[in-house]
């Protein structure tokens, strides 16, 4: 059978590399991994060379500007990578066949109403971040390109830096840490994200009639619904560090970046089109740790 040909985008960042984790366990495809340093995308012409060289089905692009509190001051570069290039992608693709999954944030929405967020619901923006990722994708559904976007939240990986990471490193210095107890989400452990995409793919492959289900934005998050403090406490006590986890509100850790209070994606849209289910936080987070510690 054809192998379907996958290229990934900032293939060295967390979900990137973990598309990489996943690329010998998957028979089906053929994959190419392009670093920022293999191809820059804000460089159309990078772009399109990686198109015209690899032939894709599909490109994933999990290249992005993330750091959130430097964006405020470095506004050029994080829309340079999160809006402008959408459009370079854009326009790399238009008129070929190629099918672009990209990736968004929680932070499109920044609104609550104390129910999951819906990607039909409204959407506040409010940090560069946050405006730089929404536009990105307001250019991609408007190009005319096949393109799945789906909105993300509090990823978290053995690969990388992330909250879990950081967690363990200071759970290990420390007497004791202050985790802000008012802002509510679910982690999404990149792994479970990855390979959702995948399973999609094969069974957009199996199943032409799901096509139409292809060209949507969608949320993905692992199950359940906690604070940073609530997921702080569990990856202490679950590697057993005698750190104590205090609740503070987010008044008390003031950033650069405003963060949203409500993080609760509905997965219900994701779930529905292509029948998937998707692991809940605690059995998620207990598999990345599970991760770090043997190194994979
Ligand atoms: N991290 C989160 O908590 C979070 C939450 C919600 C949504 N998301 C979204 O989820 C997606 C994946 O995030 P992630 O956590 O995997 O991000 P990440 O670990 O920060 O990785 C991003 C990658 O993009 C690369 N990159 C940056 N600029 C580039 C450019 N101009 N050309 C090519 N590559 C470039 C980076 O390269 P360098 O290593 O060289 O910098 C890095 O490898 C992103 O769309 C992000 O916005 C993330």
């Amino acid at each position: 059978m054809k192998k379907i040909k996958v290229s990934v985008l900032g293939a060295n960042g967390q979900l990137g590399q973990e598309f990489q984790y996943l690329a010998g366990k998957y028979e089906t495809f053929n994959f190419s991994f392009f670093s920022r340093e293999d191809v820059d995308i804000t460089s159309e012409s990078a772009i399109r060379k990686m198109i015209s060289d690899v032939n894709p089905d599909y490109i994933i692009n999990c290249a992005a500007y993330t750091a959130v509190d430097k964006a405020e001051s470095d506004i050029k570069a994080c829309y340079d990578v999160n809006t402008i290039a959408c459009q370079k992608i854009a326009n790399a693709i238009n008129g070929s066949k190629v099918r672009l999954i990209h990736f968004s944030s929680d932070y499109v929405y920044h609104v609550y109403d104390g129910m999951p967020l819906r990607e039909d619901g409204p959407t506040e923006p409010k940090s560069i971040y946050a405006k730089s990722k929404y536009e990105g994708e307001e250019i991609l559904r408007k190009s005319g390109i096949e393109v799945m976007i789906i909105r993300t939240s509090w990823v978290i990986s053995s690969f990388g830096n992330n909250f879990v990471k950081t967690m363990l490193r200071l759970g290990k210095e420390r007497s004791s840490l202050n985790v802000v107890n008012d802002q509510y989400g679910a982690p999404s452990y990149a792994r479970h994200l990855a390979k959702t995409i995948l399973e999609i793919i094969i069974k957009l492959n199996e199943d032409p009639t799901l096509s139409d289900r292809f060209n949507q934005t969608y949320n993905f998050a692992n199950e359940g619904v906690i604070t940073w403090y609530d997921l702080a406490s569990m990856i202490i006590k679950e590697a057993k560090l005698p750190c104590i986890i205090n609740p503070v509100p987010s008044s008390a850790y003031p950033t650069q970046a405003v963060r949203p209070k409500w993080s609760i994606l509905s997965k219900h849209k994701l779930k529905e089109a292509f029948n998937i289910t998707i692991p809940h936080w605690h059995a998620a987070v207990k598999e990345c740790m599970d991760a770090i510690v043997h190194n994979k």
